[in-house]
């Protein structure tokens, strides 16, 4: 398939590292799941191009850490305006590799940029402490320091703002950096390599290399230059880099499963919280891990709420090719990610759910599948105790604020909750109670640059983005000077 981009120098096939492209004997093929067309075959790396990036992540570390924050700031700044220059080409090479629709292509680009450029920012506010010593002849000191070279393994879903949601900070903070991206997606993460290569960041600062991901997983978790791995993927995935970083001790960043509930209170502004579903429902064609799970609606307006919601579906939604006019969702990732939807809904359907909307893999193509609607859904089905990735709506039905709130952090992950409700002292009592890192309160879209995103429980530690995201690329030291007094 041929991409139509204005910057042709955009489209890498090969790794980034030390400044250089490397090819490779082996490639990896990037297919549009609309149809599997091919669109580009990627240079394999394996361990041999792992550990020449992680070297070249240490050789630079010294200069980089050492330059100015102010240095630094500016040299992100002029990557953020070449990628939002580049947005539209960007946004062309993101729909065709991972599927979703170039509304929302471009929406992912300026959500991607915004982390560099808000770390652009706060690389200028990187403070220490002075601390009231414990005795007059002593003075207490912290600074804080990169922790040095980072790895950033980052999923499919969001091929460009997970991959700057971790590089602007660890850069500001003075980290350099080894990215393995996604092999389904791998092109977006390349082609943000090449505008950081022209915005000037040095040699080595950043590395990215595709391949077979325990291969190069391994390299990176067992090495004892890196110093710190950070991660967006599945829970099971995160356990065992977690598990593989504790033989060097690394310090972690786990951004991993969520099994989100959106819950609706009978004095819900039920309008409000239709879009605030759709929109967090329906993101990415579902393939977020904040995206609604399980929709808990009080039973008083259960069915109204289950009339409306389907019927908003069927007039708003329209599937197809991502960078076709008026399609608002695109294909799955995959044919296993329909095969499992499917799954999901047929088993939650044979336990007792009934289907008010969609339930068949589409025609369009084998990623297809429809949005759905199940109702009667209980929390013990797979509908609600999976997280689904894909445009599944799950209804759950509750009679009380304690049921709610039972049910909603009834499992083993935290990553975002929804409610909507006007009165005022539910929404603290809600927002105290639930187990999770993120809460929207009567909002469905609740990701952004200023606000630290991360998970409790089995979504994982450590927060991205906010004034919060660089802690995680720091240490602490402390300095102890004595022989003050006379
Ligand atoms: C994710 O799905 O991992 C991230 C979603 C977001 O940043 O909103």
């Amino acid at each position: 398939m041929a991409l139509h981009l204005n910057d042709s120098g955009l489209i890498k096939t090969r790794a980034y590292i030390n400044g250089e492209w490397i090819s490779s004997r082996n490639s990896i093929s990037v297919r549009n799941p609309c149809d599997s067309s091919l669109i580009a075959r990627v240079a394999k790396a394996g361990c041999f191009e792992a550990q020449h990036a992680i070297d070249s992540a240490y050789q630079a570390l010294q200069p980089w850490q050492a330059k100015a924050a102010k240095e630094r700031a500016s040299i992100l700044r002029k990557w953020f305006n070449l990628i939002m220059e580049s947005q539209e080409d960007l946004a062309k090479i993101l729909t065709a590799e991972q599927g979703k629709v170039l509304a929302e292509a471009r929406a992912e680009i300026a959500y991607g940029a915004s982390y560099v450029e808000w770390f652009a920012e706060e690389a200028k506010r990187i403070y220490g402490d002075t601390i009231p010593a414990p005795s007059s002849d002593k003075r207490v000191v912290c600074i804080k320091q990169p922790v040095g070279v980072v790895a950033c393994i980052t999923p499919w879903n969001f091929p460009n703002a997970m991959l700057t949601r971790k590089i602007a900070p660890a850069l500001a903070a003075g980290c350099t950096v080894v990215c393995k991206p996604a092999s389904e997606t791998p092109l977006s993460a390349l082609a943000i390599a090449e505008l950081a290569h022209r915005a000037g960041i040095p040699k080595g600062v950043i590395n990215i290399v595709v391949g077979n991901a325990h291969e190069i997983g391994r390299v990176l978790t067992k090495s004892p230059l890196v110093r710190k791995l950070t991660f967006t993927g599945s829970t099971e995935v995160g356990k065992s880099l977690v598990a593989d970083c504790s033989t060097t001790l690394k310090k972690t960043s786990m951004e991993l499963g969520g099994n989100a509930p959106f819950i609706v209170f009978p004095d819900a502004d039920l309008k409000a919280a239709i879009s605030g579903l759709m929109a967090s429902k329906f993101r990415n064609s579902g393939q977020t891990c904040v995206c609604t799970n399980r929709v808990l609606v009080h039973e008083k307006i259960y069915e109204e709420f289950k009339q409306k919601l389907t019927s908003t579906i069927k007039e708003n939604l329209v599937l197809g090719h991502g960078d076709r006019e008026g399609v608002t969702n695109g294909p799955l990732i995959s044919q296993t990610a329909c095969e499992t939807v499917d799954r999901i809904v047929q088993v939650s359907l044979a336990k007792g759910a009934k289907l008010e909307l969609g339930g068949k893999p589409s025609r369009l193509g084998v990623c297809f599948y429809p949005p759905t609607v199940l109702s009667d859904v209980t929390n013990d089905m797979p509908a609600a105790r999976e997280e689904v990735f894909g445009p599944l709506v799950s209804l759950i039905r509750f009679t009380s604020e304690e049921q709610a709130i039972a049910i909603a952090n009834d499992t083993d992950v935290g990553l975002a909750a929804y409610f909507y409700t006007r009165d005022i002292g539910r929404v603290w009592r809600m927002g105290e109670a639930l187990e999770y890192g993120i809460v929207g309160i009567n909002e469905g879209i609740i990701s952004n640059e200023m606000a630290p995103f991360g998970g409790i429980k089995e979504s994982g530690h450590g927060r991205e983005g906010s004034k919060y995201g660089l802690d995680d690329y720091l240490e602490i030291k402390y300095m102890c000077m004595g022989g003050i007094d006379d």
